[in-house]
């Protein structure tokens, strides 16, 4: 639940004060105060059995459960705190009770709010929720989920209140942020592409919204669009490059094992899913039908490649069956870290029970090899360092996957120590060695963005500008002639 909620928030919040600070967010606030007071509210349509089923597929798609979901027990009745260094965002209660969820909104307000970000009180929401995907969706879809949401019965849950401070607090500010981020607008068929590619383009760009993960973001922190799909860091995780480069993205996997990486989160000898790809496969991808998994790979087969130079092996190619029993001979098997005086003891004692001493797992992959493995091959240590810290949690239709993280049992030395004797067995040979100081940064959450250093400095000057505004229109008052006032006429 954390991975998710750690995501991609903090920097789009600092973009959002970077990117109000343009003052013509002012000038958008009115247009979009004039669009609101434009939508009439129109009746809905009694929505039908089959509009519903659509509706939960749809929706599943989305994954609008995973934001809006706190107990399970209660499905969409929200507080789902989105963590962010400055404060929380909680997902509202999305049900149909009319006094604490949406059950009064109109099909005009639920598309509004898909389409454009906007309440049902003309309010902006904040890009936590993923309108800037969900803008691409077809309306006839859109309204198929608010129909299968009004058929759940209503949740009575107040929501809570963002925990933001000044001026991040105004949602004002985020028309300045889509100004610069956000393109409105429903997905259009290229008529010159198969409708496998077409409708593989809809479920990726909007409906399933891989782009809010994989695309690293720009200065005001929107998705970089030059860089799509090119691998992007979120609260510690990296998700990967996952472009047609047969190097630095998953240009060498074969369709079908992107088709089972997304259905089960497991290929054997390649990968397997852990932090906000697992969430996302174990809430939304293993519920999409064979047909549309197939229309995302092809979708995604047709993006521009991105390659690194440093990238020499493809992440998944790394590595081979290494074992360190004999040299461990004589020494009893490491029950107690804090005595273990090597990576190998440190191996043999916490995961060679699961992954077995030669790192190879067991045959099906339930526990996987640790070489050929892109966790463990990918350049950048990050994401083995969450898993040494956090595990893997998923849960399929009919199996759960779990590994015990061991951020409570190993100090950030040892994670250090074991994750360095990892890389060297069956990973890069060449990776400069991981300090305790990293994992230090991993528990906390990741790098901080540089662009999180610039906030103190943007938020002066969102400060600024909003007391310039405040002053300007006390100003203007000031000077606008009364009716009385002879140099008025
Ligand atoms: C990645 C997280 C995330 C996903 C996925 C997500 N939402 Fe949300 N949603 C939020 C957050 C956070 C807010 C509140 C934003 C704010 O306070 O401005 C929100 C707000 C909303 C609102 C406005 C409610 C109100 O009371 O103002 C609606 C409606 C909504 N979401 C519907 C959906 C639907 C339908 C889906 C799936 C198609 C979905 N959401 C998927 C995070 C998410
Ligand atoms: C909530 C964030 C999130 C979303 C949404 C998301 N991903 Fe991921 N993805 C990740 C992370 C994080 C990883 C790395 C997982 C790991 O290390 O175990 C990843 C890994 C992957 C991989 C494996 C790459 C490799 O080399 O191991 C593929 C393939 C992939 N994602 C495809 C997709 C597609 C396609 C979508 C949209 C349908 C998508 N992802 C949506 C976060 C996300
Ligand atoms: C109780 C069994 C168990 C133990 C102990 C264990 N693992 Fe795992 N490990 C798993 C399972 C299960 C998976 C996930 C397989 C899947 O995704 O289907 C996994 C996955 C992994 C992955 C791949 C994660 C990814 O996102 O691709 C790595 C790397 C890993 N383990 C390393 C370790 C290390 C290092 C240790 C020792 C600190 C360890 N494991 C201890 C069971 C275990």
């Amino acid at each position: 639940m954390t991975a998710r909620s750690q995501l991609t928030f903090p920097r789009w919040m600092a973009g959002m004060v970077l990117a109000a600070g343009l003052a013509q967010g002012a000038a958008a606030v009115a247009a979009d105060a004039a669009a609101a007071n434009a939508v009439a509210a129109a009746p809905a349509a009694a929505p039908n059995a089959d509009q519903i089923t659509r509706g939960a597929y749809l929706a599943k798609a989305a994954d609008c459960i995973a934001c809006h979901t706190v107990d399970p027990a209660k499905p969409f009745a929200g507080g789902y705190p989105l963590a962010t260094p400055f404060g929380t965002i909680y997902g509202p209660n999305i049900t149909p009770d009319k006094e604490t969820g949406i059950g009064n909104w109109s099909d005009e307000d639920f598309i509004r709010a898909l389409h454009n970000g906007i309440d049902d009180e003309g309010k902006h929401l904040y890009p936590a929720f993923p309108y800037a995907s969900f803008t691409k969706l077809s309306r006839d879809d859109v309204l198929a989920i608010k129909a299968y949401l009004f058929s759940l019965p209503p949740i009575p849950q107040k929501n809570l209140e963002n925990k933001l401070p000044f001026p991040l607090n105004q949602r004002w500010i985020l028309a300045g942020w889509n100004l610069f981020n956000f393109k409105p607008g429903e997905w259009k068929d290229d008529a010159g592409k198969s409708p496998e590619w077409n409708r593989g383009a809809y479920l990726v760009e909007g409906l399933a919204h891989c782009q809010e993960c994989h695309t690293p973001r720009n200065l005001t922190m929107g998705v970089d669009l030059k860089r799509s799909f090119g691998g992007a860091q979120l609260g510690g995780w990296t998700a990967f490059n996952i472009t047609p480069d047969p190097i630095s993205g998953i240009g060498g996997w074969k369709d079908e094992e992107v088709v089972q990486y997304l259905k089960t989160g497991l290929v054997p000898g390649k990968a397997s899913a852990a932090g906000g790809m697992a969430e996302a496969i174990e809430h939304s991808l293993q519920y999409l039908s064979e047909p549309d998994l197939k229309a995302i790979v092809t979708y995604l087969r047709s993006v521009p490649a991105i390659s690194d130079a440093a990238d020499k092996k493809p992440r998944y190619a790394w590595g081979q069956a290494a074992d360190d029993d004999a040299e461990l001979r004589g020494v009893a098997a490491v029950s107690v870290s804090s005595n273990a005086a090597s990576g190998a003891e440190l191996f043999s004692g916490n995961c060679a029970s699961c992954h077995s001493a030669s790192g190879s797992g067991v045959v099906g992959g339930y526990y996987p090899s640790l070489f050929s493995n892109s966790v463990v091959g990918a350049r950048d240590p990050g994401n083995l360092l969450m898993v040494i810290l956090h595990g893997v949690q998923r849960r399929g239709k009919d199996e759960q996957t779990f590994m015990p993280g061991f951020a409570d049992h190993l100090n950030d030395g040892q994670v250090a120590m074991l994750a360095n004797y990892v890389v060297k067995q069956y990973g890069h040979a060449d990776t400069p060695p991981i300090t305790p100081e990293q994992v230090k940064v991993q528990r906390q959450g990741g790098p901080v963005s540089p662009v999180l250093t610039l906030l103190p400095w943007g938020l002066g000057a969102a400060g600024l500008i909003v007391l310039f505004i405040l002053f300007s229109l006390i100003m203007r008052r000031g000077r606008r002639p009364s009716k009385d006032d002879p140099a008025a006429s």
